[in-house]
Formats: structure tokens, C-alpha cells, sequence
């Protein structure tokens, strides 16, 4: 069946206002009853929990969440980022009627020297069109009456300087929208314009037009569509940002993943190289094998984090890069390690404070005021900041992981560091980068997990028993993994339940985030994601759904519950069997959201003991998630298992029903 692309958020609850009876089901299902004293005000747990985890992976940032349209901008496309690319991907030229041209690339005179190349578009007979056209990422998604931005830096380099005309055409040539620039100077110097679109097309090109003979330099030739998120200028594509906003994250977790720690010394993440005017970034290989131009960087995602509310959680490397670097020429995976040479560590340890600095500190101070040159002159309160990503857990590790641990604990106590365990839930270095970091009084810890459900649906006590007094867990990356690693509602309902296992561990359990956030069609490095997404449509999976259903109804207070199940005549533990469940409230609105996670095959009926239900008179909302375990997201069902919202009159004395396979999201509001 093919994919349906959702245009736009809209439309994916759905909502009934009839409540059905429940009580019949009672008779003919053995009922689960839910006890909690709703006048308790129960123990506080993180408003926190759930956010998300970002890393430019399968084109989340370039092509993806950065709204830039043109693909190679700056010409520092190289082999080096994939075996077939070259400083003039994505570019080729047009000469139209009796027009002459040519396109090459030279690296005297750059635009800056973190941005070498640069292309030289030579006019040889200036009749008809000459020009230089770039493909996008794909295409560009033109619609009628769009407004785009278009800029882009020149020099004359030789001949007459004529005007430039930068034109929207479709594949075949016919004209989208065009505007005029001024002529060149014989200087490097920025040229802007808009276009407004009189056609549309979604495979549409961009075309850079000179008419006089002689020859232009051209660097960051640049297009994005005005309506960014937010209006931001260098922004977010609008769609994508608002599917991540609706998750209503309370944290976003960036830039990764290994992209942080690199493949290599020399490829790790930076972030000074991601500030500042875009020309002057440092664009990188990506280790997911492609390219960064690093128009989405620090600036970017904090900005981003603050227009959605979420605490901003950037992650540097431990001054140690991946362990698989290099493996995939080598074959060797897991012995590519390598730490900055201690003697180059007190300058490293500087970059970090510095980091801080430019976050937190007052915009007069020497990092500071390049945020506030960037327009943003109040700090941007920067509270955790996590150091190394996965890494293996050796002395290598350790020896750097100390130095800036204690760097930071004594330059900023008031910041909270995250520490890493390794890439997996358990075993060598999970043992021993736990020791490591008790050892050092780190205060929270980053676990990652790619499991099956049924490790889900099997760890569901896992923080029951981790010491309250020791560090707080962080779980960085995790995502069930089905079988094909497909998006099944297997996978997203084992992690339903393991989320409310989260909840009532939220007082150890301090954030969470699902990983990966994004994938581009057809540009996969890694799956399952939670969002997928082409050049004009987003399609949120099943595991998009769950997470949202909990960002949304989170809360700061867990109450206790019991959970009775009279098939089995068993009174027990909230994350008892087949059935798992979190009673949390919120302290903002004082609403009590009651999730409960069905396992089995079986309806049941749920009954809710609940004291104090009185207080809370106004109609319930009752969300349901249900449906076919092997439904996936690239199946039209999914959208019968998408949440269907109904209101229930009086909760507290019909209960609800959980049909086999569920999750349900009872909110219970308070009277006004
Ligand atoms: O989320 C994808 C990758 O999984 C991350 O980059 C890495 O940290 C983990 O192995």
C-alpha cells in the first residue's frame, strides 16, 4: 500500500463525544481496577522526563529540519563526504538559444577561509540564458505564492559586471518566479532578493542567470522559503518543527548520537565551528556519510529549544572519538578510540567552559557577546550538559571524562553533567561506566537501549531497584526494535509501557528521549525513527503518537496506585504482568492522568477505586491507542491506531474500557 504523506498536523486525533457503555463490559471481561487517593499529593518526580533526542542523521538537518533549499551551497562538497562528490554536486550550467557559459571552481581569494572553495561562473556568449542551476535536495518543493528568500555572495572577477537574475524554473525549464540582484563588485559582498512563486512544482530548480561576458565568483548561494518556524530567518522547515514541537519535549537533546563524537579525532563535533555568520562555518564530513554544512549549529538549536520551550541538553565530545572510527576502511569495529593528546587537554577543557560561557554568560563577556552578536543578549540558561556519547569505557575515556567533569563541576557547580555508560543497557562497559562515574559523584547518567519489545515489556521493574541516593539516569537513546526494525505498534505499545515505567521511576529516572527523531525518505541510515518525512509531507509513526501521548500528559507528582486484576485474583504493583500503569499529577493545572498500558489480547474493563474523585466533576478525556501488533508506518491502518479522544461524563463511576493491545490516556480534569 502506498505511503500517505500527512500534509499537515492536522486531523490526527481523532475525536468522538458519545461515550459508550461500560458497564457490560465488566460482566464479560475480568476487570482491572485501578486504587489511587487522588487527595494524596504523592511524590515528586522529574517535569522533565520526555523529550527529544536530535542528530543530523538520515538528512535530519541538511535536506531535513534546516530549511536551507540548496543543496552544495558553498562548494565544499568533496569526496571525502561520499566517494562521488565534488565541489559542484547538485550544480550544473544552462545555456539556452545562443548562449555560451562555463562553471569551474577555484580556491584563490576565498570568501573566508573556513569556506575555501568557491565557484566561478564564466559568461563566453551572453545571448539567451546562461546560467548556473542547482537540483536541491531532490528538487526544490515550489507552491504558488510562496515567498522565498534568496541570497547569496559575488565577486567580478574578470569582464562587465551586469546584473544577476536569480530564477525558480520547473525540471523543464519554464519559469517559477525570478528576481533581479545588483551587479557584482569587484570585492566579495552579499546579494539579496525575494521570489514570490507563480507555479508550482515539487521537483522545481534554482538558477543562478549572468547575461554580460566575463566571469563571477559565487559563494553560499543560498534559498529558503520565508515562512520558516517561528519566521526565523536561517530557520527550520516549518511542517517538520511543528511535528517536533507538538511532541511538546521538554528537553532536546544535540547534536547526537556519533555525529558527537566523530569518526575520528578530526571529525568530531565542534561547536565553534557551528557559530557565527554561516560563511565562516566550518562545514564537515558527516560520520553518517555525507555532509554538514553547519547552517543548523549552536545558535540554531538553542534558539530552536527556547521557541518550544524545551531545556536545551548539548552534548561534547569526551575529547575521545567513536570506537568504530575508521572501521568501515579498517573493518575493525570497536578498537578506533583515540583520546586528544593530553597535552592538548587544557585547551580543549577551555572549548567546554567556553561553551558555557557563550550560553550563560553576560553578553559582555568575551563568549557571551558572540551570542548576543547573534542576537541574543540574554543568556540562555543552560542548566546539563552531557560529555561523551557512548563511548567504550576505557582509561583513555576515563583519564579525559575526569578532567572535564571536574573542570566544570568546579568552574560551574550549579550545572548539572550527564555521564555515559556505553552503548549498551548492561554488560562490561555498562558496569564499569557506572563505577566510574559513582566513583566521581556524577550526577546523572545517559543509558542507551535498542532492544527488542519483549526487553521492554521484560524491564518494566528496571528502576524499581536503582539507588535513590546514587546518580540520576538520563536514558539518552532508546527505541524497541521490531522485527525488519520496522515501525510496528508492537514496538511503540512495549515502549508505552516501559514509559510508564519511567513515570513511576520518575524520581530516579530524571529525562528520556526516543531515538532517532527524524529520517528522510529515501536518505535512511538507521531505523526504526520516529518521524519520517520527504520533501513535502511528514508522516508520524505509531511511536510518534506514544511519545506525544506523554509529553503532553506528563506530570510532576506520581501518586500511588495498585492495580487489582480479577482474572487473576492478584492485587499487585502498578507494572504487574500484561498490564503496566502510572497515576501521575500535574501541578500546573492539577489534573491526574491515569495511563495504562494493555499488553494482552484480551479487552479488559477498567474500573477506577480512586478517593477524591470528587473533586474532579469536569468530563474526563479518555485517549486510546489500539490495534494490530504488526501494523506499521508504512500501512494505512496506522491511522485507525492513532490516538481516538472521546470525553467520559463521570469517569470515576464507569471506568473505561482497554481494548487488547492498547494504551489509554485517561486525563482527569479538576472542577473549576
Ligand atoms: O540513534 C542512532 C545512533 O545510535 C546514535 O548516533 C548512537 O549514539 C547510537 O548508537
Amino acid at each position: 500500500m502506498p505511503i500517505r504523506y500527512l500534509p499537515r498536523l492536522a486531523g490526527v486525533l481523532i475525536l468522538t463525544m458519545c461515550a459508550p457503555s461500560l458497564t457490560a463490559l465488566a460482566a464479560d471481561n475480568a476487570q482491572l481496577t485501578i486504587k489511587a487517593d487522588l487527595d494524596e499529593t504523592g511524590k515528586p518526580i522529574s517535569s522533565d522526563l520526555f523529550g527529544i533526542f536530535y542528530e543530523d542523521l538520515n538528512y535530519a538537518a541538511d535536506g531535513g529540519l534546516y530549511a536551507e533549499l540548496v543543496q552544495n551551497r558553498s562548494f565544499e562538497y568533496s569526496p571525502a563526504d561520499k566517494h562521488n562528490w565534488r565541489s559542484l554536486t547538485c550544480w550544473d550550467v544552462v545555456e539556452r538559444d545562443a548562449g555560451k557559459a562555463h562553471l569551474t571552481v577555484d580556491v584563490a581569494q576565498p570568501l573566508h577561509p573556513n569556506n575555501p572553495h568557491y565557484a566561478v561562473f564564466g559568461v563566453i556568449k551572453g545571448e539567451g540564458v546562461t546560467g548556473m542551476r542547482n537540483s536541491g535536495f531532490d528538487g526544490i518543493p515550489v507552491k504558488e505564492g510562496e515567498r522565498f528568500n534568496v541570497s547569496l555572495f559575488a565577486r567580478q572577477v574578470a569582464g562587465e559586471a551586469g546584473p544577476t537574475t536569480v530564477r525558480l524554473e520547473t525540471q523543464e525549464g519554464d519559469l517559477l518566479g525570478e528576481c533581479e540582484l545588483t551587479a557584482p563588485d569587484s570585492g566579495w559582498k552579499k546579494y539579496e532578493g525575494q521570489i514570490t512563486a507563480t507555479g508550482a512544482d515539487a521537483q522545481a530548480r534554482l538558477v543562478v542567470c549572468f547575461s554580460k561576458v566575463g566571469r563571477t565568483a559565487l559563494d553560499m548561494v543560498s534559498l529558503f522559503p520565508e515562512d520558516t518556524f517561528r519566521g526565523r530567518k536561517n530557520g527550520m522547515r516549518k511542517d517538520l518543527a511543528e511535528a517536533v514541537a507538538a511532541l511538546e519535549p521538554k528537553f532536546v537533546r544535540f547534536p547526537g548520537g556519533c555525529l558527537v563524537h566523530g569518526d575520528g579525532l578530526d571529525n568530531m563535533y565542534r561547536w565553534k565551528d557551528t557559530i557565527g555568520p554561516l560563511e565562516t562555518r566550518k562545514a564537515q564530513r558527516n560520520i553518517w556519510r555525507y555532509h554538514q554544512t553547519l547552517g543548523l549549529g549552536y545558535f540554531e538549536y538553542f534558539q530552536f529549544c527556547e521557541d518550544i520551550g524545551a531545556k536545551p541538553l548539548p552534548v561534547v565530545p569526551a575529547a575521545v572519538c567513536c570506537q568504530h572510527s575508521g572501521a568501515r576502511v579498517t573493518g575493525e569495529w570497536g578498537k578506533g578510540q583515540r583520546g586528544i593528546a593530553l597535552r592538548d587537554m587544557p585547551a580543549y577543557v577551555q572549548e567546554v567552559l567556553d561553551l558555557i560561557e557563550w550560553a550563560n554568560g553576560p553578553a559582555d563577556s568575551p563568549w557571551g557577546s558572540k551570542r548576543a552578536a547573534a542576537g541574543h543578549p540574554e543568556p540562555f540558561n543552560l542548566q546539563y550538559i552531557g560529555i561523551g556519547n557512548e563511548d567504550t569505557i576505557t582509561e583513555t575515556f576515563e583519564e579525559r571524562f575526569e578532567i572535564l567533569f571536574k573542570a566544570v563541576r568546579e568552574r560551574h557547580p550549579n550545572l548539572t553533567v550527564i555521564g555515559t555508560s556505553g552503548p549498551f543497557p548492561d554488560g562490561e562497559d555498562f558496569d564499569r561506566g557506572w563505577k566510574f562515574a559513582r566513583s566521581l559523584g556524577v550526577p546523572m547518567i545517559d543509558e542507551h537501549y535498542y532492544r527488542p519489545p519483549e526487553w521492554f515489556r521484560n524491564n518494566l521493574h528496571r528502576y524499581d531497584s536503582y539507588d535513590r541516593r546514587g546518580a540520576k539516569v538520563y536514558v539518552g537513546e532508546y527505541a524497541a526494535h521490531d522485527r525488519d526494525r520496522k515501525n510496528t505498534w508492537r514496538s511503540a505499545l512495549a515502549e508505552a509501557a516501559f514509559l510508564t515505567s519511567l513515570e513511576r521511576n520518575g524520581d530516579i529516572v530524571h529525562f528520556a528521549s526516543y531515538a532517532p527523531l527524524l529520517c528522510k525518505e529515501g536518505k535512511r541510515n538507521w531505523s526504526p525513527d520516529l518521524i519520517y518525512f520527504t520533501n513535502t509531507g511528514v508522516r508520524l509513526t505509531l511511536n510518534y503518537e506514544v511519545q506525544k501521548l506523554f509529553g503532553v500528559h506528563c506530570g510532576d507528582h506520581l501518586l500511588p496506585s495498585t492495580l487489582d486484576d480479577s482474572a487473576t485474583q492478584a492485587e499487585g504493583s502498578p507494572g504487574a504482568g500484561q498490564v503496566s500503569v502510572s497515576v501521575v499529577s500535574d501541578s500546573a493545572t492539577r489534573d491526574v492522568i491515569v495511563k495504562l498500558a494493555n499488553l494482552s489480547d484480551t479487552p479488559r474493563a477498567v474500573r477506577l477505586d480512586l478517593a477524591g474523585i470528587d473533586a474532579f466533576k469536569s468530563p474526563a478525556d479518555l485517549l486510546t491507542m489500539s490495534g494490530d501488533l504488526d501494523t506499521t508506518h508504512e500501512s494505512e491502518d496506522q491511522d485507525r491506531v492513532r490516538p481516538h479522544a472521546r470525553k467520559l461524563a463521570d469517569a470515576g463511576a464507569t471506568g473505561f474500557e482497554a481494548p487488547a493491545h492498547s494504551l489509554c490516556v485517561l486525563r482527569l480534569r479538576r472542577s473549576p
